[in-house]
């Protein structure tokens, strides 16, 4: 993918998913603007793009505030002159189940993936409708913002509003030639390695063995790096009339997620009482409740 000439933003690209993708969009041509909280991550995540041949420069913050968002778009323009592509994967998670979840974990979820994606995704929207020549916001939502997910409060409504993120900002700057997508990742990183589900194939992995194809496809569970072509595709020219989707990337699979819509309708001429809800709901619009939740494959018997 041909990426030279363009200026890119990653935040949390330090480690995990966010240095994958800085490191292909670099390698792509990109000069890339690292971000991280973890300041010693985002300096060597620079050095080791530059060491590699491609543009990069640390900007510690964290992101949440608008102060945070807007030193990280002046410190690209102040660099590399513009900003073309803003990646928001900047995360963290703070499990817990409703009943014992505290405001604080609440907030800090809340704060660093929605309200950092919003600030973050704010001022890059004013600098590219600036310079007037399109450009590129990638998202990153989750699984468990599409699905829901157990112990995941903060975290599965910080990714759902992820989503309608995406869906309302296509529109807003489609005339600005802005495209807005969200990445629905799955890797083995410091985010999921305690999954009890994928701890067996996190072992694999650190041992050297080669992740199983069942992993890889039917869990879509691979590296960080399986993630990052879909990042510099949606940074590139070839995605342009790409916008407004939630896709699916992860080990050997690519996939589009679908938005909410109505599955079942039905009508009462004057409105709905209770009653009336209550005698038809099994054979109308109660039919076939949707299902929450990811409901991961078997792996096969050996
Ligand atoms: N790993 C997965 O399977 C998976 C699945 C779905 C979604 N995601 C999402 O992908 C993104 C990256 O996750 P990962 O698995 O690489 O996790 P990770 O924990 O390895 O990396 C996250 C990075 O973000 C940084 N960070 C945290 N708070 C920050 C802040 N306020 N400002 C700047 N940087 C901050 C961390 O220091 C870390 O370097 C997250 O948004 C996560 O929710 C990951």
């Amino acid at each position: 993918m041909e990426l030279t000439g363009k200026v890119a933003i990653v935040t949390g690209s330090g480690r995990g998913l966010g240095l994958a993708y800085a490191k292909e969009l670099a390698a792509s041509g990109a000069k890339v603007v690292v971000n991280d909280v973890d300041a010693a991550t985002a300096e060597a995540a620079a050095k080791e793009i530059t060491d590699a041949g491609g543009t990069a420069v640390a900007e510690v913050a964290a992101v949440g505030s608008t102060e945070a968002a807007d030193a990280l778009v002046a410190r690209a323009v102040a660099e590399f002159g513009r900003l073309d592509v803003l990646v928001t994967n900047a995360g963290v998670l703070r499990d817990r189940v409703l009943w014992k979840m505290s405001d604080d974990d609440f907030d800090t979820v809340i704060g660093v993936h929605l309200r950092g994606t919003f600030t973050c995704a704010r001022a890059a929207a004013r600098q590219m409708r600036e310079q007037g020549d399109g450009g590129r916001l990638i998202l990153v939502g989750s699984p468990a913002g599409q699905r829901g997910n157990f112990g995941q409060t903060n975290y599965s409504a910080a990714k759902a509003g992820i989503a309608a993120f995406a869906r309302t900002w296509s529109m807003e700057l489609a005339r600005a030639g802005i495209t807005v997508n969200a990445v629905i990742p799955v890797a083995a990183t410091a985010m999921t390695e305690t999954i009890p589900a994928l701890q067996g194939y996190v072992e694999k992995m650190r041992a050297g063995e080669p992740m199983p194809a069942f992993a890889r496809q039917a869990l879509a569970f691979g590296g960080p790096e399986d993630a990052a072509g879909l990042v510099a595709f949606l940074a590139s020219d070839a995605a342009s009339d790409v916008t407004g989707q939630c896709i699916g990337i992860g080990g050997d699979r690519l996939s589009l997620w679908s938005h909410p819509q109505q599955v079942a309708t039905a009508y009462a001429e004057g409105g709905w009482s209770a009653d009336a809800i209550a005698r038809v709901w099994s054979t109308t619009v109660g039919a076939e409740p949707q299902s929450v939740g990811e409901k991961l494959p078997e792996p096969p018997a050996n």
